[in-house]
Parts: structure tokens; C-alpha cells; sequence
């Protein structure tokens, strides 16, 4: 049994669906199970659970043979923050599976560093250090920014920013392919998988493409430097704002793929041209 904290999210429900459509048996820990309800029958079990309860993980454990991180504290419900989650969470996890004997595949993200301005990529380093030192057989998945999350977030044409700063953005999709591959392959235990997509593009172009796919001739706004700036001791989302507004979000996604090269690699077009013929209309 596959057990997979964050199976409710945006990559653990294609994670959950890919694992159960090979005829594995997944268990979701959520904190809520509301949120499990879309999974239907693809999950084999649901499990009530917070990473910042190690009880409840230890609780959830039996029978495990891997256990899936997709979980994060970067923004969400229930008063998470990225210490508690990404790095304490994590930290809880992999002590758990420690415990029961299962593997863990921990989802981080490109960029991972103890000086990052970040403070997400700064949990998720502490996060693969804790995994890395641990006895437990592991696989990282970094992962860029999710295109798929970005195109809900910019429904609106507004820019955070300058928006000139190149970043690499991935489909969703993909990402959840190398995972899938990750947990079911015990060959790459003790490797770093970064997945990134094709293509490094701003978000003014990624707002200008937006706006063509979906027939939007609003004026593209921009939320200035400064704003951001006065918002940001207050708030997590405009620190990160401005340091996707200035620090090198590049990635060559083609170098990093040796261990997978026959795993799907979809460009920002397709990938926006999928998720927006499933969004409602305004
Ligand atoms: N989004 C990106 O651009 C991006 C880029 C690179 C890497 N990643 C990584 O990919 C993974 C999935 O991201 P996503 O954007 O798909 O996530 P998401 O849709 O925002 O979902 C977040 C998940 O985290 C779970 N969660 C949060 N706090 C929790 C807690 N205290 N205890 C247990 N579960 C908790 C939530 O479960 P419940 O609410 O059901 O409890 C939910 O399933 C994360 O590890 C993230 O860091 C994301």
C-alpha cells in the first residue's frame, strides 16, 4: 500500500489516479477527509492525518511500503506555514516511514537552498537534508512552478511585478509522471529527479499567452515593486512575488532528464490549452 500525504492537492490527485490505474492500493492522509471526496474510487483508503502531528502519521503507517510527499505550507487552510509543513512536516513523515520501514518520495522544488529568500525552498532543503540523513531509502522529486497552479492564479491579467524575470514553469502532468515513475521504480532510490519544462518564459509573456488562449483583451495590469515590497513583512505571497521578480527562476529542463527520458515533456502552450478547455467559464 502506497501512502500519499497531499493526495487531495493539485499534483497528489493525478499522483493517486496514475498509482491506483496500475492497480496499486493508495491511501490518502488528509486533514480533512471533504477534501478526498473528487478521488471517488481511486483511492483504496482515506486516512485522517496532519504532518505536524506524528501520531497521526504513525497511525496511518501500517501496511505502508512508500510513502508519497506532496504536501506543502506555502499557502492553504489551516494556518500551515512552510517551518511547520515543508520542514517539520516532512521531518515527521520520514521519521514515521523510519519507523514502519517504507521508502519516501518527497516532492521539493528547483532551487532548493538554506539562503534562499525563499522561505519555501528553504523548509524543502532542510526537508531532502532530514531525508537525505535518515536511514529510509528515498527519491527527491524538485519540481519548477506548476503552470497549471499559475494559469487559476492569473485569472485575472495581473502581474506581480515587473514581470520580465525568465522562470521556468512545468505541467502539473508531467511532474506527476516522474513521481509515478519515483515510487514504482526501485532504481532510483538515492537520486535527485528535477523536472522542469521547456520552456523559461515571464509572466508578462505567460499572461499575454493567457490571455490568447483564452480570448481575453483586458489590459494586462501589474502590481508595482513597490506594493509588494510594503506588503511583504505582513505576507508570505507578495515576499514571494518579488523574489520570482528577481532572482534566477531559470532551469534547462532537456539536461536534467537522463532518468527519464521517455516521460512526457509538454510545452506551456499545450499545457495551458488542456487546463483552460476544463476551466469553467467566467
Ligand atoms: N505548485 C507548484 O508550483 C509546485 C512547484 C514545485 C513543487 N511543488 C510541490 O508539489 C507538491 C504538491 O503541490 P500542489 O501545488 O499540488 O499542492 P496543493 O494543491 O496546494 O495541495 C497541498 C496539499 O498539502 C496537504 N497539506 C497541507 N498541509 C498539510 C498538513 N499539515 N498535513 C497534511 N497534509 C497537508 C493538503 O492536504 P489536505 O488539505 O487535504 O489536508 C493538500 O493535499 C508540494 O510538495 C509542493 O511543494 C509545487
Amino acid at each position: 500500500m502506497i501512502l500519499v500525504a497531499g493526495g487531495t492537492g493539485r499534483l497528489g490527485t493525478l499522483v493517486v489516479a496514475r498509482l491506483a490505474a496500475r492497480g496499486l492500493e493508495v491511501r490518502v492522509l488528509t486533514r480533512d477527509p471533504a477534501r478526498a471526496r473528487h478521488l471517488g474510487g481511486r483511492a483504496t483508503e482515506i486516512v485522517v492525518g496532519d504532518v505536524r502531528d506524528r501520531a497521526s502519521l504513525d497511525a496511518a503507517m501500517s501496511g505502508i511500503t512508500t510513502v508519497v510527499s506532496a504536501v506543502h505550507g506555502f499557502a492553504g487552510p489551516g494556518r500551515v506555514t512552510p517551518a511547520s509543513v515543508d520542514r517539520d512536516g516532512n521531518a515527521n513523515l520520514v521519521d514515521s516511514a523510519e519507523a514502519a520501514g517504507a521508502d519516501v518520495v518527497l516532492l521539493s522544488v528547483v532551487g532548493t537552498s538554506p539562503e534562499s529568500p525563499m522561505e519555501l525552498f528553504r523548509a524543502k532543503f532542510a526537508a531532502e537534508e532530514h531525508l537525505r540523513a535518515s536511514g529510509v531509502p528515498w527519491t527527491i522529486v524538485r519540481a519548477t512552478a506548476y503552470v497549471e497552479l499559475w494559469a487559476d492564479i492569473m485569472t485575472k491579467p495581473i502581474v506581480f511585478g515587473r514581470g520580465d524575470n525568465p522562470i521556468n514553469f512545468v505541467s502539473v502532468e508531467d511532474v506527476a509522471a516522474v513521481v509515478e515513475r519515483a515510487v514504482t521504480d526501485a532504481g532510483l532510490r538515492g537520486m535527485t529527479l528535477e523536472v522542469g519544462g521547456p520552456d523559461n518564459m515571464t509572466f508578462n509573456e505567460l499572461a499575454a499567452l493567457l490571455q490568447e488562449v483564452r480570448g481575453d483583451h483586458r489590459k494586462i495590469r501589474h502590481v508595482p515593486r513597490v506594493v509588494l515590497r510594503a506588503m511583504a513583512p505582513l505576507n508570505r505571497q507578495p515576499r514571494a512575488g518579488l523574489a520570482m521578480d528577481t532572482i534566477d527562476m531559470t532551469f534547462d529542463a532537456a539536461a536534467a532528464r537522463q532518468a527519464f527520458a521517455d516521460l512526457p515533456m509538454t510545452d506551456i502552450h499545450t499545457a495551458l490549452r488542456e487546463a483552460s478547455a476544463h476551466e469553467q467559464p467566467a
